[in-house]
């Protein structure tokens, strides 16, 4: 493609091929044509960037300009046209009528909860670690998530339909007779809906929140088709993502003895269970899974294609380009970041971001298309390591090495197994 006198970024003359992965082809152009390419994939024009700049300008500073690009589809199918994949006025209005869901108070609220099925967790752990058995740290992480987020959504009702969700944590392929046992998750959202018509009831979980909303100009609920769809998707969304985040926290724990014990430190100051008002003063806790998230974005690709021409610094920018905005290849861009591919928590140490660019760290996109369950994952990772990691440790023996799955989120290929070990208290010397 030829466009007179403008400015062109660089990039590979073959297209990517649909057989080739990803995440690997995508290593390669950025080791060979720095911040910005171009090239052909899917069939489209594509620039990727991996400069924090160019993704302000898209996520940002011009984000009217941009929907969603070609990546969403491997969710549409699942999802329907729910928060994550709808646009303009539907998007819009949905947005405000969900954002209540996640309000401050109920996230607080959630600690409690979320500790309490961590606490379910840890005993189970215990247990393994007593008989030295091994857990499934990839399948257990899977289903505490899925039980928070349920219990989120559908409060008291959880017990009685919590275990008809279990597909979602026992099978990990994502094909279509995943899509299609998923898609009949829909008939239960409706049959909880309905009973709550018939007996109102005071909950304020999310999907009475959804049920209540209405919309800002038109007064009007949402159509049982869209409460379906928004609900499947914080299902997904706020399941797969944590969950997947927490095992590569836990692998990056395991390999770095001198973190795990600057963590065991710091929990040594933990009482009790964790409560939402204490969260703040576990910094450490808290760099460690900021660094897992930085080197692991579950959502470790964004794309956005241009509705009219742009410009992304001196280069032109067609209508109908596919902007590829990796928060993986951002985060571990080494203009950016010293030393990228090393983990390293002390980077997130207090004052030390004062440096980067606002956009260096976007695991949670940014601007107003961002994630909308940010504090609420950000609160159960931080639960979690610190109601387990206050008592055990995993010992990872790595049999194979880690292998990219970098589907719709960035996963492990298989299943991270470990050994549970009980920590013995600090003993101070008399
Ligand atoms: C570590 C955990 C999580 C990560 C890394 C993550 C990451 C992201 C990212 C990168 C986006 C932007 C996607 C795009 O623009 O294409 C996003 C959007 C979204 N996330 Fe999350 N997320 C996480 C947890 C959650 C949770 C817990 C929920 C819900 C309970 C959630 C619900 C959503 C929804 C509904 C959107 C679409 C928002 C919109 O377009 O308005 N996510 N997330």
């Amino acid at each position: 493609m030829e466009f007179i006198g403008e400015r062109i970024p660089a990039g590979p003359q073959e297209a990517y091929q649909s057989t080739e992965d990803l995440l690997e082809w995508m290593a390669r152009q950025f080791a060979r044509f720095g911040d910005i390419y171009r090239a052909s994939a899917f069939g489209t024009n594509v620039y990727a960037i991996r400069e924090p700049e160019f993704a302000h300008h898209v996520l940002v500073e011009n984000w009217q300009n941009y929907v969603k690009g070609q990546f969403i589809k491997r969710v549409a199918f699942l999802l329907g046209n729910g928060l994550m994949v709808s646009e303009g006025e539907l998007w819009k209005r949905q947005r405000r009528m969900i954002h209540p869901a996640f309000d401050h108070k109920i996230i607080a609220t959630l600690s409690t909860l979320i500790a309490q099925v961590n606490s379910e967790l840890l005993e189970k752990w215990q247990l393994a670690a007593l008989k030295q058995e091994s857990v499934n740290v990839t399948r257990d992480v899977s289903g505490m998530a899925l039980q928070v987020i349920l219990r989120f959504i559908f409060g008291e009702d959880y017990e009685r339909v919590g275990s008809r969700f279990r597909l979602l944590s026992d099978e990990s392929a994502r094909d279509l007779s995943f899509a299609q046992g998923f898609r009949a998750l829909g008939k239960i959202v409706l049959e909880v809906a309905a009973r709550r018509r018939s007996q109102p009831s005071m909950s304020t979980d999310a999907l009475s929140v959804l049920m209540q909303a209405r919309g800002p100009e038109d007064g009007q609920s949402m159509q049982d088709r869209q409460l379906v769809n928004e609900i499947l998707t914080l299902i997904v969304a706020g399941h797969e993502t944590t969950a997947s985040t927490l095992n590569w926290t836990w692998y990056l724990i395991s390999q770095h003895p001198e973190v795990e014990r600057s963590l065991s430190d710091e929990l040594a100051n933990l009482t009790a269970f964790p409560e939402f008002d204490d969260l703040p003063r576990f910094v450490y806790t808290r760099q460690i899974i900021d660094e897992a998230t930085r080197l692991y974005p579950a959502g470790w690709l964004m794309t956005r294609k241009a509705l009219k021409d742009d410009r992304l610094g001196d280069y032109f920018v067609p209508a109908g380009t596919e902007i590829y905005v990796s928060p993986y290849f951002i985060q571990r861009n080494p203009n950016v970041w010293e030393d990228p591919d090393r983990f390293t928590p002390d980077r997130f140490a207090p004052g030390s971001s004062i440096s980067r660019h606002r956009l260096a760290m976007i695991p949670f996109s940014a601007g107003p298309r961002n994630c909308i369950g940010a504090s609420f994952a950000r609160v159960e990772m931080q639960i979690h390591l610190m109601t387990i990691a206050k008592h055990l440790r995993l010992r990872y023996i790595q049999s194979r090495d880690i292998e990219f799955e970098a589907g719709v989120n960035l996963r492990n290929r298989f299943d991270f197994i470990m050994y549970p070990e009980v920590k013995r208290p600090n003993v101070t010397a008399l």
